[in-house]
């Protein structure tokens, strides 16, 4: 008579590799952050944290793969202020953009600039304003889809001067900044951590930084309100998520984790590189994470209403 097998004993956490998706194409600023995050954090846990992209749609392809996938833990989502604007913005989502899932925590929250390709015929943000405002829909604004960071950047740009661009959206500010260096399209607002080596290189022209003080790995750009224009202020945080009815027990390793990421001297150094710093580490956890973003679903709405262009 054999021994009545028990319960298989419950596998210690992390028993094999964790799958991040980014819902970006790569290169952008969000599989710049990501990927920094997944290695720190893979060292905390000791296991490999496979990083995979899966743009489109703003970020809603890569948050619905994740809401839609095992609640085990394995199956991560990083992404940004677009969770707090995809539930106002998309009206006919195939997940529940809220509901499908539990927040681990907060990342890091990265300031924008606006940028415009090398021989752009203004210098300053008043210039650009003024070349906006005359060539209206001749010029094209790159941003990476509705919901995206450049696209709420870009709303608040076109709203505060009163003039639209002719929007031209890719999988991810990675593959727009491409065309932005080869003169393809005129202008985009993206986030330091795509934008700050480009501009220090000279390859692209830059008018503020979209934060209420200067960056300090950028300390001679104006911030939006010197250079004119304080309405033009935003900043992009970013969390970390997995599929609802994730054990908490799970969602609490993975938030020490997350912190103790947070913490690792490497990442610090090369996000202050970027333009960029981590949270604290109080709202690295899944309850801080979860009441900012709500908060912030709130924020937006009315934002979003009041532009009245929706998603679908
Ligand atoms: C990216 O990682 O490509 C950006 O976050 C896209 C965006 O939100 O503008």
């Amino acid at each position: 008579w054999g021994l009545a097998a028990g319960p298989a004993a419950a596998q210690p956490f992390p028993a094999r590799p964790i799958t991040v998706i980014v819902p970006f194409a790569a290169g952008g600023p969000t599989d710049t952050v990501t990927r920094l995050v997944a290695e720190a954090m893979g060292r905390d846990l000791g296991t490999t944290v496979v990083v995979e992209n899966a743009g489109g749609a703003g970020g809603t392809i890569g948050a619905q793969k994740v809401a839609q996938s095992r609640p085990d833990g394995y199956t991560l989502l990083l992404h940004h202020i677009g969770m707090a604007t995809a539930p106002t913005l998309y009206r006919r989502l195939a997940y529940d953009p809220v509901g499908g899932f539990e927040t681990i925590g907060l990342v890091t929250e990265v300031p924008m600039t606006l940028v415009a390709r090398k021989d752009f015929p203004a210098n300053t943000l008043a210039e650009a304003i003024a070349v906006i405002r005359k060539q209206k829909e001749r010029l094209n604004y790159a941003n990476a889809g509705i919901g995206a960071a450049s696209h709420l950047c870009g709303l608040l740009l076109m709203t505060a001067v009163d003039a639209p661009m002719t929007t031209v959206p890719f999988r991810g500010t990675g593959p727009a900044m491409q065309e932005l260096l080869s003169g393809r399209v005129d202008l985009m607002c993206d986030q330091t951590t795509n934008t700050t080596e480009q501009i220090n290189s000279g390859a692209l022209k830059v008018f503020s930084v979209t934060t209420k003080e200067r960056v300090a790995a950028l300390p001679s750009i104006p911030t939006s309100a010197e250079a004119g224009l304080p309405a033009f202020e935003v900043t992009v945080w970013h969390g970390l998520y997995a599929p609802k009815g994730t054990p908490a027990e799970v969602t609490q390793r993975l938030s020490q984790a997350l912190q103790a990421a947070l913490r690792d001297p490497r990442l610090v150094a090369r996000f202050a590189e970027l333009g960029t710093a981590p949270v604290a580490q109080a709202m690295a956890t899944p309850e801080a994470h979860h009441k900012f973003w709500l908060d912030d679903i709130a924020k937006w709405k009315p934002i979003i209403q009041a532009a009245g262009q929706y998603a679908d």
